[in-house]
């Protein structure tokens, strides 16, 4: 989806994939990456998630992408974090509120070569077509360090069933994308419960959890 699809969605309040709480793949998830604190976690495109605050609160770097400068402001206001300090440098403005950067701006304008520890990807792969996933892909690729740990969650289902976003991302999609940098692991598989009557309704539908290893 092009940018004008999704500042479309925040400014019409069609942004019905924001959950009021933390995502459950995330909490029960994301221990098996690891994460020490002071890491630095990349979460793109993160619209106003909540689950920024809990990746905070495991003492990381919290470092999210966003398009649509409301969200990025919505994010702060709405979880009452504020004085926030707004930095303007080459294709981003970055809110800074202690240890979360929110940067506001296209996701692929950033060019970060080994910066990240962990990656944490919700709502994020899918929510891009496929020949913008490619791309997608090797931008995440470039940012992660060696040895770099990333949860990605996914929904796999018949394409023709439903349009996206989101959009389906299959077992062998996630191999074509990423298999040559990371060792993949699919750490869960399920039908969808809490995820709006819209995808509960295509069936065969699945959640997929993905742990992924740089290791070249
Ligand atoms: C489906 S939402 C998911 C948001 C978040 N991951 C969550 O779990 O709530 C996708 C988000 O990506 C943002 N987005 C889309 N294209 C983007 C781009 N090129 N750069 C940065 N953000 C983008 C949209 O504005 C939207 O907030």
């Amino acid at each position: 989806m092009n940018a004008e699809f999704w500042i479309n969605a925040w400014n019409t309040g069609r942004t019905n994939f924001h959950q009021a709480n933390y995502n459950d793949k995330l909490t029960q998830y994301f221990p098996q990456l690891n994460p020490q604190k002071g890491q630095k976690v990349l979460v793109p495109l993160c619209g106003k998630s909540k689950d920024l605050l809990w990746l905070a609160g495991l003492g990381l770097k919290v470092h999210g992408v966003e398009l649509h400068e409301d969200a990025v402001k919505a994010f702060f206001s709405e979880n009452d974090l504020l004085p926030v300090v707004k930095t303007q440098k080459a294709h981003f403005t970055h809110y800074n509120h202690e240890q979360i950067v929110l940067s506001c701006g296209d996701f692929f304008q950033l060019n970060a070569h080994e910066k990240y520890d962990l990656i944490y990807d919700r709502a994020s792969l899918v929510a891009l077509p496929a020949p913008m996933r490619k791309t997608y892909a090797e931008v995440l690729k470039k940012a992660l360090k060696i040895g770099g740990k990333y949860l990605l969650v996914v929904y796999d289902y018949d394409q023709t069933q439903m349009e996206g976003p989101p959009f389906s991302v299959s077992i062998p999609e996630v191999h074509e994308l990423y298999e040559d940098r990371f060792q993949i692991e699919l750490l869960h598989s399920e039908k969808p419960a809490n995820e709006g009557p819209r995808l509960e309704a295509v069936g065969g539908l699945e959640i997929k959890v993905y742990r992924l290893e740089k290791i070249r």
